[in-house]
């Protein structure tokens, strides 16, 4: 069990969606030698929901992303996909069952164009890990590569961008191709970590539009680990807040930001959670008037 639980969707109204099971982790224990980086977490990222993550700087975000997607082993716990027990298997494995993700430190092929880098997206989630698929490309194979990039680069508003160099485009256009490849991979539940680093404010909101998107009609699922408290502030439905490897509040943004138990963890910690929730309102605000 968790230790505080407020009610989930509750920030959504009036248009409260249908989830399904996504990620589901139970009692996830993860040490590094004799540090405890996450103790007994339970969290669950359904799909068709924006679930945040956040914490200050060593809390055990990435610790978590990484045992999520099976870059680390638990070790206690349980991690299921579409409730499917996956504590035992591998990054490959998990994706194939959905779960696609994207790093602090993007990793682009620079000397690419947009588009081959959205393609390679989908190219590597249909050939998995079987060499010889990965190297048979039949016209159907392509064809269905042509129209999944194409999708994607609209989706994200890169379409014209589509033959351009990645090394030369902005860290913010760069952004959004990483986006578009992971999501030309079709993968329902995607673990993005700090997607709106290096962003300038008006890229954030863009993006923000962009991931409500993604969750409200193409049934994914995001579990989402941001710095930008604004932006994880209006964009949430549901948060997961972590202190030293532990999880110390779940529930609605507007219930996280009340949380005394939130703001005393962000204290001292360069975010400010309340001056930055303050920041969040008063923009709101301005933007009402
Ligand atoms: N590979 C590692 N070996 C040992 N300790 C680590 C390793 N990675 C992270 N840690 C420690 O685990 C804790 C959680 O780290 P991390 O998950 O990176 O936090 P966050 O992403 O929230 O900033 C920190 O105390 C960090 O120093
Ligand atoms: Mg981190």
């Amino acid at each position: 069990m968790t230790p505080l639980q407020g009610t989930p969707l509750q920030g959504t109204p009036p248009h409260p969606r249908a989830t399904s099971p996504g990620l589901e982790v139970t009692d996830l224990t993860v040490r590094y030698g004799g540090h405890l980086a996450l103790d007994n977490i339970t969290l669950e990222a359904p799909i068709g929901r924006l679930t945040g993550l956040i914490g200050p700087n060593g809390a055990g975000k990435t610790t978590t992303f990484n045992a999520c997607s099976g870059l680390l082993r638990a070790t206690t716990g349980r991690v299921l996909l579409r409730g499917n027990n996956v504590t035992r298997r591998g990054p490959a494995a998990r994706a194939r069952l959905g779960l696609g993700r994207t790093f602090q430190r993007m990793e682009l092929f620079t000397s690419m164009t947009v588009a081959e880098n959205v393609a390679l997206g989908r190219e590597a989630r249909v050939a998995g890990s079987n060499p010889l698929r990965q190297q048979i490309s039949t016209p159907k194979r392509r064809a269905a590569t042509r129209s999944a990039t194409a999708e994607a680069l609209e989706l994200f508003g890169i379409t014209k961008l589509a033959d351009d160099s990645v090394g030369l485009l902005s860290t913010g256009q760069r952004r959004l191709v990483e986006l578009a490849r992971v999501y030309a991979g079709g993968f329902d539940l995607l673990l993005l970590d700090e997607p709106s680093s290096g962003l300038d404010h008006a890229e954030s909101e863009k993006l923000s539009a962009i991931l409500r998107g993604l969750v409200e009609n193409h049934d994914i699922g995001i579990l989402l680990v941001e710095h930008d408290m604004a932006m994880v502030m209006s964009v949430c439905d549901y948060l997961y807040v972590l202190d030293f490897g532990e999880l110390i509040f779940e529930g609605t943004a507007a219930e996280t930001q009340a949380s005394p138990i939130v703001r005393a963890a962000y204290l001292g910690s360069e975010e400010g959670l309340a001056e930055i929730a303050a920041d969040h309102e008063a923009r709101e605000a301005a933007e009402v008037v």
